[in-house]
């Protein structure tokens, strides 16, 4: 299967087999101030259907980039998530609030919220990533404007949001209400797209622990995000990761935000239930 989506893909892209030992993703365990355990490899939930074992992208980067995570002192994404910190105590908008108004501790009100996002919103009746949730909070409860869908503030909360379920089975729903969403999520991931016509599944299901350019390719999991990226040196979104993505099939990409990468994410995020929540992680 593997050797076939390589055959397939090497005419386009730069992909090679590199040596056995990089190429396989490495068996190493991820254990965070030396207490948070962190699930990296488990058995793929039962939906999908071409893979028996899901991994954390941590898996296919370098030792020197998995170091970063071990301690959140070199986590250089917690700096973020410390900024984050002080803005869930800062009041803003014409109703006069903080997020800690109404939330309290973080660390207590929000902890296991980010294992089950995306979810369907009874009261809103849709489904929500964090994103659109804390904008709505900004909005309707604190009377403040929206924060740009995939700009820093919003992605510096998403991880304070993150770090406080950390090790925390994922968990999203994709029956009952999501299913549609779901389902349409799924396709997006199968489709071929772009002057490459790649789909997600292309590299990341078909051909994960390839070498694509200089890159290990891996499952394309997001329970590590969001992710603080040596390349920009800033926490980087779900939204803007899949855009960079299509961006390199050279097709039209969908915006941050956009119901298409809504559903996507909601289908990304199922591929990954049972992995814990590792955000925010360090990637290259
Ligand atoms: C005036 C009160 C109020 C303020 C201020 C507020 N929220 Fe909320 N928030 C709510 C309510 C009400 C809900 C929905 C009830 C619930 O399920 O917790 C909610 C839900 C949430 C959720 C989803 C929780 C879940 O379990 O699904 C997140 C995340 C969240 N808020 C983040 C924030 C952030 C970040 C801020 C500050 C930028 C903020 N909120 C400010 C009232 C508020
Ligand atoms: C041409 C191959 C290719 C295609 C097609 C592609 N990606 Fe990627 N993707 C990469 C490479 C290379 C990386 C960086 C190395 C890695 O983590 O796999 C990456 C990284 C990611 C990551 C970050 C994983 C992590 O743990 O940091 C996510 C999430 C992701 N891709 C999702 C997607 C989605 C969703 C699609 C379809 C819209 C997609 N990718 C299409 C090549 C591809």
């Amino acid at each position: 299967m593997k050797f076939k989506a390589l055959t397939a893909l090497s005419g386009v892209l730069a992909i090679t087999a590199a040596g056995a030992v990089s190429a396989d993703p490495d068996d190493d365990t991820l254990v965070i101030n030396g207490e948070i355990e962190i699930v990296t490899k488990t058995a793929a939930p039962e939906h999908m259907e071409y893979i028996d074992e899901v991994m954390s992208g941590w898996h296919f980067r370098s030792d020197e980039t998995q170091a970063f995570e071990l301690d959140d002192f070199d986590n250089p994404g917690m700096l973020f998530v410390e900024q984050a910190m002080d803005v869930w105590d800062t009041v803003e908008g014409e109703k006069g609030k903080s997020c800690a108004d109404c939330h309290e501790a973080v660390e207590d009100s929000m902890k296991g919220v980010r294992a089950v996002y995306p979810k369907y919103v009874e009261s809103a009746g849709e489904v929500r990533t964090l994103e659109m949730q804390i904008n709505d909070c900004r909005t309707n409860a604190m009377g403040a404007e929206a924060w740009k869908y995939d700009g820093d503030d919003i992605t510096n909360m998403v991880a304070l949001i993150s770090s406080v379920s950390r090790g925390m089975p994922i968990n999203v729903a994709i029956d009952g209400p999501a299913e549609m969403m779901w389902e349409q999520g799924k396709e997006l991931y199968y489709t071929r797209t772009g002057q490459l016509e790649l789909s997600c599944a292309n590299c990341h299901e078909d051909s994960y622990g390839m070498m694509i350019r200089a890159d290990h390719l891996s499952q394309g999991q997001i329970n590590g995000f969001p992710a603080y990226r040596l390349k920009n040196a800033k926490l980087n979104s779900v939204h803007a990761r899949f855009k960079g993505c299509v961006r390199d099939t050279r097709a039209e990409t969908f915006a941050p935000g956009s119901p298409e990468f809504v559903a996507l994410e909601l289908y990304v995020a199922s591929r990954g239930n049972g992995l814990s929540v590792e955000g925010p992680s360090v990637r290259n």
